[in-house]
């Protein structure tokens, strides 16, 4: 498809998504020799791009995703800004969310409990690792997502789990601030009740949203959204009676039930205390169960949801407005950030391997100059033979026939030279 705009060095194709603070374009980023991947553009919203609050959200999610690396989280290229608003370069996953995924699938008679199993673990795995993150004097960073959400998981074609948008995370260090503006953010019907009683977070808080995604991936229905926020909110923190999920999916073991409710529990103190205890009680579920789920199986169900999507890839909005706000600035300053702490590194290898070049220069250099003189030196001393044989004949006869082969070394000459310039 033709690229409608750019931001950066991306080839901007459509837009995917308008979140709250944040657009999702689909683009393409080129190399030489019309080498070309996909790649989505998260730009921070226009209109919002001079609030402050929200300004520095988005510098924080650059900064956390930067640090994060995780085949279950969404990778990111880069951090950048173009006159005057940020984005960031990430990884394009050619997939769905998990709440178009257990919508669709419920549809179709519902999610199987062994994918359900599999993909919640495999996001279990992600925010493990992000928890155990640690600075580099080995402090834990105490990062907590904050807004895991069927919204922002997405299953992949080719089966791969990856958690999205660690937009409203925060470090430790600033957990004092996490309202800043006055708001609680993330979703309502998937923040955990000490999000709402604003105590300090910590993982936990994490596996209670999942908790919730994994229920509704189950059921396709939602566990605490009581249509209007309050009473959600009061859904979350006091509603006693909690159905137990067998009520509605006759098929889910309890087993399952089990590490469900650990996951819900209220109090945090009862609840599981780990994603790491959580992927590691759904796997061993899985394989008690003798189910063996491979990331191939679960692109395959999700592909058989989504045909039309898996052919043609997200549908996206070319519409004027999105062209009109992607059109090249002129005079636009772009600045970016590839990994600052790698930057460095890639410094010196890049000004190693040019010392290298030069020293290879000098040496080829160094070959073909005295390649020359030898070959000067060998014919001057020939024509200098020649001129004593035509002075003696009668051992010139002799000579002649080794003369072709003592050219041999001066032949040679280039085919040395270009092997050293292969070098
Ligand atoms: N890397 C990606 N690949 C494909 N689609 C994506 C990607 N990132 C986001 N999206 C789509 O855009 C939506 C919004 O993205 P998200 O990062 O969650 O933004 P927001 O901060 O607005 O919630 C997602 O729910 C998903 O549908
Ligand atoms: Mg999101």
């Amino acid at each position: 498809m033709a690229p409608i705009g750019r931001i950066g060095r991306y080839s901007i194709v459509g837009r995917i998504a308008v979140g709250g603070m944040a657009e999702i374009f689909l683009a393409r980023e080129s190399g030489p020799r019309s080498v070309a991947r996909n790649v989505v553009v998260k730009r921070i919203l226009p209109q919002i791009a001079e609030d402050q609050a929200h300004i520095e959200s988005f510098v924080r999610e650059a900064e956390l995703y930067m640090r994060l690396r995780h085949p279950n989280i969404c990778a990111t290229y880069e951090f950048g800004e173009e006159a005057g608003s940020f984005f960031l370069g990430l990884e394009f996953v050619h997939g769905v969310t998990l709440r178009d995924l257990a919508d669709r699938a419920t549809r179709a008679g519902g999610m199987p409990l062994e994918l359900v199993a599999k993909i919640i673990a495999d996001v279990a795995r992600a925010l493990h690792y992000a928890h155990a993150q640690k600075n580099k004097s080995g402090e834990p960073l105490a990062i907590v997502h904050r807004d895991v959400t069927p919204e922002n998981i997405m299953v992949g074609f080719d089966g791969s789990v990856k958690l999205l948008d660690f937009g409203i995370a925060r470090f430790k260090s600033d957990q004092q601030t996490t309202t800043s503006n006055g708001t609680l953010k993330g979703k309502f019907a998937y923040m955990s009740p000490e999000q709402y009683r604003r105590e300090p977070l910590d993982a936990r808080s994490d596996i209670f949203s999942l908790g919730v995604c994994m229920y509704e991936t189950l059921t396709g229905q939602s566990l605490f959204d009581r249509g209007t926020e309050f009473q959600t909110v009061a859904a979350i923190l006091f509603e006693q009676e909690r159905p137990s999920i067998r009520t509605l999916r006759s098929d889910v073991p309890e087993a399952i039930d089990a590490i469900l409710a650990s996951a819900l529990e209220r109090d945090r103190a009862h609840r599981c205390p780990s994603a790491d205890v959580l992927e590691r009680r759904l796997l061993e579920w899985l394989n008690g169960a003798g189910h063996i789920v491979r990331n191939r199986d679960v692109g395959e169900f999700t592909a058989k949801m989504f045909p039309e999507r898996a052919r043609a890839g997200p549908k996206l909005n070319r519409s004027d407005a999105v062209r009109e706000s992607t059109a090249p600035k002129r005079n636009r300053s772009i600045e970016t950030l590839a990994f600052r702490a790698d930057f460095e590194e890639e410094e010196a290898k890049l000004a190693r391997t040019q010392r290298r070049k030069k020293m290879a220069i000098g040496v080829v250099g160094g070959a073909v100059v005295l390649g020359v003189l030898a070959a000067s030196a060998y014919a001057f001393s020939a024509s200098t033979n020649r001129r004593a044989d035509e002075l003696s004949p009668a051992p010139s006869r002799q000579d002649s026939g080794e003369q072709p082969s003592r050219e041999q070394p001066s032949r040679e000459q280039p085919s040395r030279e270009q092997s050293t310039t292969k070098n």
